[in-house]
């Protein structure tokens, strides 16, 4: 792996319970994971739409191996009290996020203010942690070629909420279960 991991700077301090892994520990798994050619090999790729392998993630986590079509995203979510990583092993990634702490619960539109966007491109090897309601969507913007990659969280998914934006209109749409998540 050539390049330098792009690393959150909330590495290390998050932990979600204190039993479970840090983000730091996520981090290294999913970064290890998306080194492991044989493994990133073994994930059935469809041009048609995203596909998607659980891993045994490290202390309890879930992680989840992904393929990303050219122009597969997720749209704007977050995994409510879950911390997580991800790392892209193949192809490019392209992260949009906000730097904000949402209110959790109780709200259905919210006006963000200016400057709260950030953007991150995650080739082959980069990765990122991130802590509690972290927003954002993750995008393969290229259009011919495939990416992968590998995703670890704790707790297990217990939420997804998603949502809509509208220039700086947040507006929460829904919330899932794991069942429902791709
Ligand atoms: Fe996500």
């Amino acid at each position: 792996m050539a390049s330098a991991p792009a690393v959150s700077a909330r590495v290390g301090s998050a932990r979600a319970g204190s039993s479970g892994p840090t983000v730091a520990e996520l981090l290294d798994f999913v970064r290890r994971a998306a080194e492991d050619a044989a493994l990133i090999a073994s994930l059935p790729l469809d041009p048609e739409g995203r596909t998607w392998v659980r891993l045994d993630g490290p202390g309890g986590s879930e992680a989840w191996l992904i393929g990303w079509p050219p122009g597969a995203g997720t749209g704007w979510h977050d995994h409510a009290d879950s911390v997580g990583a991800f790392t892209t092993a193949s192809g490019t990634l392209k992260e949009h996020s906000l730097a904000v702490r949402l209110p959790t619960d109780g709200w259905k539109t919210l006006e963000l203010n200016e400057g709260v966007d950030r953007s991150r491109e995650l080739a082959a090897g980069q990765g990122r942690a991130f802590g509690q309601n972290h927003v954002h969507e993750v995008l393969n913007e290229s259009d011919s070629v495939h990416a992968v990659s590998v995703h670890a969280y704790y707790p297990p998914l217990p939420r997804i909420r998603r949502f809509s934006r509208t220039g700086a209109v947040l507006r929460l749409e829904q919330t899932e279960r794991p069942e429902d998540w791709q």
